[in-house]
């Protein structure tokens, strides 16, 4: 069944006054009270909405956190069953110091279609549309650049792969370094890292590596809209991951995820900017106005644009 319409200005409305909220600790060098503040607001504009939405991927358990934990009921409960993934600020870093790349993002499909991720570690491999089998998490790293680079009837030393600058990298940057493809190396936002792909324009052929299993899996219910592909498989490495996957319902913790495996059916993503990105401009104030730039999907409609809105502060 397709998510009906009227949700999309109601999300945009939710992530749009989420990102306000945080903009206002913009430079603050406070991060965990930016994300509060994002927390705060979406939680409390979620449950305006008329549904009822599973927190399937949140801000952690209830012990950890007490609003928008992974199962908490959001909405008016009235209304349709939905799973809802939320990020309230995707790259705390940035807005805590000022840097470009932070959004407020969720998204959410009919109930049971939304994966629930655990909160650990997740490899991931993301291109745009491409043939099936072309490119997999499980090939050589040398294998997917030759296909991509085939396929795209590019040579391989002007394709960009975007991924994280960290340690635990190394390896694979070396590797990149030596086929002399473009590096682009992001410190922080893998969500954005990854939907780089979905559009020539912002020039990256391929995103991977590790990071947040569920920045992973909302990365993927926005890459689904742009029939993208994208693979990912949790890493589970200490006894209170694997218990947690268990406990979720997980048997087999080395399984690789494909991107239908993580979000089917109909969703509506909603991404707005708090601090500016190569993809969206951050939060505006203007007096009593602020402007917000969302990057929406709705898969059903076949709805992918970025969205300018002006609305007063108070509204
Ligand atoms: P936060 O916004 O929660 O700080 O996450 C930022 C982020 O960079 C994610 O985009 C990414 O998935 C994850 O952290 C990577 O984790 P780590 O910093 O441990 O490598």
């Amino acid at each position: 069944m397709a998510i009906d319409k009227k949700f999309i200005d109601q999300f945009i409305n939710v992530t749009s006054k989420a990102a306000l909220a945080s903009s206002y600790l913009i430079g603050k060098k406070d991060k965990i009270a930016a994300d509060k503040a994002a927390v705060d607001s979406m939680r409390n504009e979620l449950n305006k909405i008329d549904m009822r939405g599973e927190v399937v991927i949140g801000e952690g358990t209830l012990d950890e956190a007490p609003m928008l934990y992974t199962g908490e009921i959001v909405g008016t409960k009235k209304g349709l069953n939905f799973d809802i993934a939320i990020d309230p600020v995707e790259g705390t870093n940035f807005v805590a110091n000022n840097l470009p790349g932070s959004i407020s993002v969720l998204s959410i499909a009919e109930k049971g279609n939304l994966f629930k991720a655990p909160e650990t570690y997740m490899n991931k491999i993301a291109t745009g549309k491409i043939d099936r089998g072309l490119i997999d998490l499980d090939f050589p790293l040398k294998k997917n650049i030759k296909n991509l680079s085939e396929f795209k009837n590019k040579d391989i030393t002007s394709l960009t792969v975007c991924l994280l600058d960290r340690p635990r990298h190394k390896k694979i940057i070396d590797e990149l370094k030596e086929l002399n493809v473009n590096l682009k190396l992001i410190s922080d936002g893998d969500v954005l890292g990854a939907i780089y792909v979905s559009q020539p324009k912002y020039g990256v052929d391929m995103f991977l590596g590790i990071g947040g299993g569920p920045e992973g899996v909302i990365a993927a219910s926005a890459l689904d809209a742009y029939d993208c592909h994208f693979q990912g498989r949790f890493i589970f490495d200490n006894d209170k991951n694997m218990n947690e996957a268990k406990s979720m319902g997980i048997k087999d913790l080395d399984r690789k995820y494909d991107l239908n495996e993580i979000i089917k059916g109909d969703s509506i993503f909603c991404a707005t900017g708090i601090t500016n990105s190569e993809i969206l401009n951050g939060i505006v104030l203007d007096q009593n106005n602020y402007t917000s730039e969302t990057l929406i999907t709705h898969k059903s409609s076949n709805l992918k644009k970025i969205i300018k809105k002006k609305n007063l502060i108070d509204e």
